[in-house]
Parts: C-alpha cells; structure tokens; sequence
C-alpha cells in the first residue's frame, strides 16, 4: 500500500461514517436528536392531510427496503452513473411512490441534528407512524440503523415477491428471512390500507395460470367489480382499494379474504391454502390477534440487517460524497 493510499484508508476509518451497525434499541436518538420519532411523526401527519394514501405507499417501503439485504436504506439511492438502484427493480418501478415524504422528513431532521439520523431509520419510524395514524396499533420501534453505500437492483428482482404469487411460494419466501407463516399472512395485512393497479391483477381476472379464465376464489360480485374497473385492454395504470376501508388500518382486509374479495393473487391465495387460512380466520374475528402478530412482524422484518458497513447520508437518494481531497489538501 503507498502512503497515501494507507493516510486515505485511515482518515475514512476514523471519520467517516462507514462503519458497522450499533445493535438496535428503542430511543436509540434520545440523547442525540431527542425529539427525532416527533419530528417523524409531524412530517407523516401533513403528508397524510394533503394526501391519505402517501401513508400507505410509505409504510410499503419498509418492506421493500428490508427484504433486500436488510433495513438499510438501500431502495431510497436513487441510479448513478456507477450504481443500478432498487427503484427500477420489477415490483419497484412505476408503483412504489411517496419517496418525498421520506426527503421532507430528512430535511427537517437534518435541520434539528445534522448527520444523526439514519435514513433506514427514518424508514423504519414511518411506516410505524402511518399504522397509528390510520388507526392500527401503536408500537416501540428499534432503532440505530446506518445506510447503505450501494444497492442492488437484481437482488430485488430476485427477491420482491409477484402479486401472482402462492401461499407456497410466499411461505417459502418468508422463511429465507426467518419470517414465520403467521408473519407472512400478519403483514399481508398491510394490505388494509393503500391501493393497488390494474396491471397486478389483470392476469387473475382474464387469464389465472393459463387458463383462460378468472381465478375461480374471486366471488362473482367482486369480479363484476374488477371487471369494470380493470377491463381487458384497459388501462393498467387504474387503481383500485386494497380492501374495502382503504384508509383505515383494520382487519376488514381478513373479513375480505374469508369472503373471496382480495384485490392481488397473493392475498386471495392465503385463504386458500390450508396452512394460511386459519391465520386468515383467526385476524378475521380478532383484531386484537392481528394488530398483536402485526406488530411482532414489524418488528422482525426491522430487525433484519444489512452485512455491509454503512453510514448516515446526508441526502437520502445519494451515498455522501467521501471528502477525502479535504483532508489530503489540509
Ligand atoms: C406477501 C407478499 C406481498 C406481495 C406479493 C405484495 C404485493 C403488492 C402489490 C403488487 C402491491 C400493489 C402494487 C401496484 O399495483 O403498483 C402492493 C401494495 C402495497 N403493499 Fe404489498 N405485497 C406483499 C407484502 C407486503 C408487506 C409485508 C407490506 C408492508 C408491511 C406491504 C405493504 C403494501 C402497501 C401498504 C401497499 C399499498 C401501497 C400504496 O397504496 O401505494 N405489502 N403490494
Ligand atoms: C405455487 O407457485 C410455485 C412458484 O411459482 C409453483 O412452482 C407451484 O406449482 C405453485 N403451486 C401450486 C399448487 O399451484
Ligand atoms: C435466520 O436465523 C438464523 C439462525 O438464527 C441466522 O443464522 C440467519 O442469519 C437468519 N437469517 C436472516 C436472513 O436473518
Ligand atoms: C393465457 O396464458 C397462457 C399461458 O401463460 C398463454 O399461453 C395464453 O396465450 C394466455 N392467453 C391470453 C388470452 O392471454
């Protein structure tokens, strides 16, 4: 190693951000940005005025985020002309939306205590924050997450699972991520809130595996439904609700299920399924049972980690920029 290069890889060590993760603890800012989760919260409650549904495309980053080698950040760098991010990945592109609820949120914080706080963290206080402003349950989150330098598109296209997905294939899913069954049909749940488009779902109403047909789970009523809004031809780009209380966080999404109106393949399936539906049953005639295996799913999708050193960007769509010229002309 020349000397220079050793005085480089020295001063990035000691001050630079690029660093391992500390474990995660709830009030993990309390002494260094003690008014961090207030601020979240605020930014979230004026997104949610101007625009109900940006609280639903928020929370649904987290699980975008998380499951691509962990809860770093990573879905939030926007390309660079040496990097392919996530947001163009298959399940990202032209669906995932809100990320500037998540910038706004930034600013202010950077604002109040500059380099503090983590954009996976931002992340992660969000989607907690747009469950109890839509009426679902309340939750200590854990915190101290550092960002990603990098992302990866193919790793997303790898994992994000289709909404043409089975109750198998999603099981299977889950468990690389030690995400049990009650997890996976607990945050399916997250589905009580948000909107989905045509294009996830025309498949199942014309055509369900090749046959032709609709997806014999859907109840006639329903399909009548989807069909109009979502005709064959039509405009993929339409939206349609989720459940049938869109905006409130409950467990009608379940009630839906038990009745044969899920809007996606991948939330019909779990009441198909022997191993899935007596979860689909039970949140159905328990909302205390959902909110309870919700939270505990949050909580675990959150605590998967990223294996790469990170650090706290400044700018959550850009790694920050190494200002090691700074420190070679000083
Ligand atoms: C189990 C596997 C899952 C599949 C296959 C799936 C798939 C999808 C699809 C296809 C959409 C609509 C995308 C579009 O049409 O543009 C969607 C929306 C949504 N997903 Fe999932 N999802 C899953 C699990 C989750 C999880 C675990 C969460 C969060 C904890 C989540 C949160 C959301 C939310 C809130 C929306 C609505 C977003 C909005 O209105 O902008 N999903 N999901
Ligand atoms: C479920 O999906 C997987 C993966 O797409 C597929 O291989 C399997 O045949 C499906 N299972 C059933 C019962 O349709
Ligand atoms: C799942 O749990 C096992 C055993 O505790 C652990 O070695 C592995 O890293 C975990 N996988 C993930 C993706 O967290
Ligand atoms: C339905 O799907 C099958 C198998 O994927 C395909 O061969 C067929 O062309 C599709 N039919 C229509 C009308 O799209």
């Amino acid at each position: 190693m020349s000397p220079t290069l050793f005085l480089f890889s020295v001063l990035l060590g000691s001050t630079m951000a690029a660093a391992q993760a500390p474990p995660l603890r709830p009030g993990f800012y309390m002494d260094t940005c003690p008014q961090a989760e207030l601020i979240v919260r605020d930014v979230i409650k004026n997104a949610m005025a101007r625009e109900t549904r940006s609280v639903a495309s928020v929370m649904r980053l987290q699980f975008h985020d998380c499951l691509v080698n962990g809860c770093d950040g990573s879905l939030l760098l926007d390309d660079s002309p040496n990097m392919v991010g996530e947001k163009e990945a298959l399940s990202n592109i032209d669906s995932l939306r809100s990320y500037q609820v998540i910038d706004e949120i930034k600013e202010a914080l950077e604002s109040s205590c500059p380099g503090v706080v983590s954009c996976a963290d931002i992340v992660i206080m969000a989607a907690r924050d747009a469950v109890v402003l839509s009426g679902g349950p309340n939750w200590q989150v854990r915190l101290g997450r550092l960002d990603s330098l990098t992302a990866s598109q193919e790793a997303s296209n790898d994992i994000m699972p289709s909404p043409r997905a089975n109750a198998t294939a999603l099981i299977q899913l889950f468990t690389r991520f030690n995400l049990s069954t009650k997890d996976l049909v607990a945050l399916s749940g997250s589905h009580s809130i948000g909107k989905a488009r045509c294009f996830s779902i025309v498949f199942r109403l014309y055509n369900q595996s090749g046959s032709g047909r609709a997806d014999p789970a859907i109840e006639p009523g329903f399909r009548e439904k989807l069909d109009k809004l979502c005709p064959l031809g039509g405009d993929e780009s339409v939206t349609g609700d989720l459940d049938a209380t869109p905006e409130r966080f409950d467990n009608q999404y379940f009630k839906d299920l038990t009745n044969g109106r899920g809007f996606l393949n991948s939330d019909q399936t779990l009441f198909t399924y022997p191993t899935t539906k007596d979860y689909v049953k039970t949140f159905s005639q328990s909302q205390k049972e959902f909110f309870k295996a919700f939270v505990e799913g949050m909580i675990k999708m959150g605590d998967l980690q990223s294996s790469q050193p990170g650090e706290i960007r400044r700018n959550c769509r850009v790694v920050n920029s190494q200002p090691v010229e700074v420190f070679l002309d000083a």
